[in-house]
């Protein structure tokens, strides 16, 4: 990471596709096809920018450390990262979608303890214990709808957006954790050493969000 170079971290994935117009206004376009490569760092269109592809997980740790100085992930992947080192500039207002709990439907949880499933291990702990509730919380990797029908668990937390997911398996929408959405994120240090370089960059593509409000 050169000082006249910047990095971005973007999560592939359904973020991918919202976040290469949002880039391109900012002047930032892919060269390559990447449908087709194997890399995983790309040039782009501007000289001093390359771009990484990434799970929407890892892109707060490559921010966090300095592996890259901007990212694009979920607000979600945010919160269960819990934001050290990171600014959060701009809400990108793309793949939008709310984090829920959610449990068999028609079987109310029980009143004592919980079994919770989710992928979202810390955010999900914060949430039962500012409920007051406890809550042993199960650790999945995916397909957390599947939990509560195998009697793994009493909810999950987990994502909805049309509530065809859960509905698909029986399952029903029950408390609103959070509205998602995707986020432009920043490495603390960079924002400092690379302020002139990134500034351009996060406005524009602030521009580019208001423009589709
Ligand atoms: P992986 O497939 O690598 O395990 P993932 O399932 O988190 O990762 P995506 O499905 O692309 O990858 O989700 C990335 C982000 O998009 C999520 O963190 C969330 O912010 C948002 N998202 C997830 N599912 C939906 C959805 N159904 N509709 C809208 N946004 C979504
Ligand atoms: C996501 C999420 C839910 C589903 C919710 O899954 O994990 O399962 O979308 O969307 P819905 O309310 O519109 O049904 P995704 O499609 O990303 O599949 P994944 O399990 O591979 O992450
Ligand atoms: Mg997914």
């Amino acid at each position: 990471m050169t000082d006249t170079s910047i990095t971005i971290a973007l999560s592939k994935g359904r973020i991918l596709d919202e976040t290469i117009p949002l880039l391109k206004e900012a002047g930032i376009e892919f060269v390559d096809d990447i449908k087709k490569s194997r890399k995983l760092v790309f040039p782009s269109t501007d000289p001093n920018v390359r771009l990484l592809i990434i799970r929407a997980t890892d892109v707060p740790t490559y921010v966090q450390y300095g592996g890259a100085d901007l990212g694009v992930t979920g607000k979600d992947v945010l919160m269960e990262h819990g934001g050290a080192g990171l600014y959060e500039p701009l809400d990108l207002n793309i793949s939008r979608c709310r984090l829920m709990t959610a449990g068999v439907k028609g079987q109310p949880a029980p009143q004592g303890r919980l079994r919770v499933a989710t992928k979202f291990v810390n955010l999900a702990r914060r949430y039962y214990a500012a409920q007051g509730r406890q809550a042993d919380i199960i650790k999945l990797y995916g397909a957390m709808e599947l939990a509560p029908l195998l009697g793994l668990a009493d909810e999950i937390v987990d994502i909805v957006d049309t509530g065809n997911t859960l509905k698909a398996n029986g399952l029903e929408p029950r408390e609103l954790i959070e509205n998602i959405s995707t986020r432009l994120v920043a490495n603390r240090a960079s924002m400092k050493m690379k302020h002139a370089m990134l500034q351009p960059i996060i406005e524009k593509m602030g521009q580019a969000v208001e423009a589709r409000r």
